[in-house]
């Protein structure tokens, strides 16, 4: 079937309708993207260019987008050039990888973005809101971006603010569905997180299971028998939960017991029962600085709620919630990465828009490496690095506790710290690959199931060598990053479309504080 149309392409250039035609046949991702590309003629195709397919390589690049390393491109940040990131930015960040020199000193300052974990809780509470919400400091994260597809496919807007790239739109007040599209909650495990709030707001919902990744099982039994607790019918299905509000045509307030103070089902806990007919009391719930920045965002907007951050929250069901603005907190995960960026470089770094009570089991652990941390005013900090790293051991429990979060990342420092050390897993089953990318770049370890023992630097050997290694979760991958920033040589890190789900321009942060790394494309590199 050949289709006569022409297409003017952004840069005034002529297509022929062909040419879309063949990569609408070829390009699994060009379909993905321009889907009803054969249904209506009248849409001409946003942007795409053949250059983008993984047929066409990438030409040499002075000006690198973060996320495709494409030349042609203005600007460095994806959002500033108007590159929506979803599936296509998966793809090319599976497509480009880290080159770092190892062995700089950084130095300088470097301003932490919003939480990724609190933004995405709070996504998915806008939900509730029947007004529209302006939400602030939201970091550019694909995840992020993904949650927002999610909360589109129930026909709520979301849109980035044009004046300012850091806060997000959402009009959530007329929904057309009750429950979320198959194709947006399979792109992120928090989607799951649109359960409460639906529930609560329409009756019912339809949410697929978000099923494992690589760090564990990660069930949501408790997810579950927490709804059921507020009087919902749930029910899972092929792989999909349903769940109904039962008889009374409402929740109903209840005392909920956790067996363990899951992040993710204390948050759809709160968010179901903040519209729920009555008291709801929750106990051993999880305390983490995301639950309660989710739980002052519902305040925020009507919702009445006591004890986040304590054991036990009691909330008194409201009849709606309304809109507003909220400003999400600083990410305590990417300021620990960044902290550590500077430890294993013995590097002095400032960073700022953090919040010290949130930094502290990581500035423990820091100081007993010898770092020293300075706080300066109430959201800027100084790490001053010691002469030489020490051991220490690494238990990772629920907050306060040590996030299990910065793991990856502590035992990328402690392999080139002097002596033995002992880094425990307790959170996730499976939350180790890392160590054995680490032991590619020289790292002397070994691990048994979830605890990785490691022998330091040592007097006849240490340090780490750069390698080519490639991460397989998100903070598994910028633990190499970090490696690779301590490492002898060059490393090249793979797996960048786990980085880029939960960093914020991290390598472009680096950049800027002297790291010597650079975001190139597979399809040019050579080994
Ligand atoms: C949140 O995940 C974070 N994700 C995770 O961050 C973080 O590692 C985790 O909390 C712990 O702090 C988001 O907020 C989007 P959990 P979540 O429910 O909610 C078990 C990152 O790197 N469990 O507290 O999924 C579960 O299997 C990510 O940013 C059940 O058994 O964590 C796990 O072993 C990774 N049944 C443990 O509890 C349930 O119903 C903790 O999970 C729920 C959880």
């Amino acid at each position: 079937m050949v289709i006569q149309h022409r297409y003017k392409s952004p840069s005034g250039k002529v297509q022929q309708a062909q040419q879309l035609e063949n990569l609408y046949a070829k390009c699994p991702l060009f379909r993905a993207r321009n889907p009803s590309i054969l249904s209506s003629r009248q849409r001409l195709p946003p942007r795409w260019k053949p250059a983008n397919c993984r047929k066409y390589t990438l030409p040499s690049a002075n000006v690198k987008c973060r996320a495709c390393a494409d030349s042609r491109f203005s600007s460095t940040s994806p959002s500033k050039h108007s590159h929506k990131p979803n599936n296509e930015e998966n793809f090319l960040s599976e497509r480009t990888m880290l080159q770092i020199h190892g062995g700089k000193r950084l130095e300088g300052e470097v301003k932490v973005s919003g939480a990724k974990n609190a933004a995405l809780a709070i996504q998915a509470g806008c939900l509730l809101c029947e007004q529209p919400m302006v939400l602030h400091n939201v970091p550019d994260l694909v995840d992020v971006a993904n949650m927002g597809e999610v909360l589109q496919s129930v026909g709520a807007s979301v849109e980035r603010d044009g004046h300012d790239s850091n806060s997000l739109v959402l009009n959530c007040s007329e929904l057309t569905s009750s429950s979320p599209s198959l194709e947006s909650v399979v792109k992120l495990r928090a989607s799951f997180l649109v359960i409460g709030p639906l529930l609560a707001r329409n009756g019912e919902t339809s949410v697929p299971l978000p099923g494992g990744c690589a760090i564990g099982a990660r069930p949501v039994n408790l997810h579950i028998r927490g709804l059921e607790a507020l009087g919902a019918k749930v029910e899972v299905k092929d792989g999909v939960v349903h769940a109904t509000v039962g008889p009374e045509g409402t929740l109903r307030g209840s005392r909920v017991y956790l067996e363990y103070p899951s992040v993710g089902a204390t948050e759809t806990v709160i968010m179901a029962a903040v519209v729920a007919e009555g008291e709801t009391v929750i106990e051993n719930v999880a305390q983490e600085p995301e639950i309660v920045d989710l739980a002052n965002f519902l305040v925020s907007v009507g919702a009445r709620i006591r004890g986040a951050g304590t054991k036990v929250i009691t909330i008194q069901g409201v009849r709606s919630l309304h809109g507003g603005e909220y400003t999400v907190i600083p990410d305590r995960v990417e300021a620990g990465t960044l902290l550590v960026s500077a430890a294993i470089t013995y590097s002095n770094l400032w960073l700022s828009s953090i919040v010290p009570a949130h930094l502290t089991s990581i500035v423990t652990k820091l100081e007993e490496t010898g770092c020293q941390i300075k706080f300066k005013d109430d959201n800027r900090l100084e790490l001053i690095p010691p002469p030489e790293l020490l051991s220490t051991d690494i238990r990772t429990l629920p907050y306060p506790g040590f996030p299990t979060d910065m793991q990856a990342q502590f035992m990328a420092l402690l392999t080139v710290a002097k002596g033995p050390s002992v880094v425990q897993e307790t959170v996730f089953e499976g939350r180790m690959a890392h160590a054995l990318e680490l032991q590619q770049m020289g790292a002397r370890l070994s691990v048994a199931e979830s605890t990785a023992f490691l022998e330091g630097i040592q007097e006849d050997h240490g340090g780490l060598q750069g390698a080519s290694v490639a991460g397989s979760d998100l903070r598994g991958t910028a633990a190499l990053v970090l490696a690779g920033l301590a490492a002898e040589g060059i490393t090249k890190v793979q797996g960048l479309q786990h980085l880029d789900r939960g960093y914020d321009k991290l390598d472009q942060k680096l950049r800027s504080i002297g790291a010597s790394v650079e975001r190139i494309s597979m399809d040019n590199a050579k080994d």
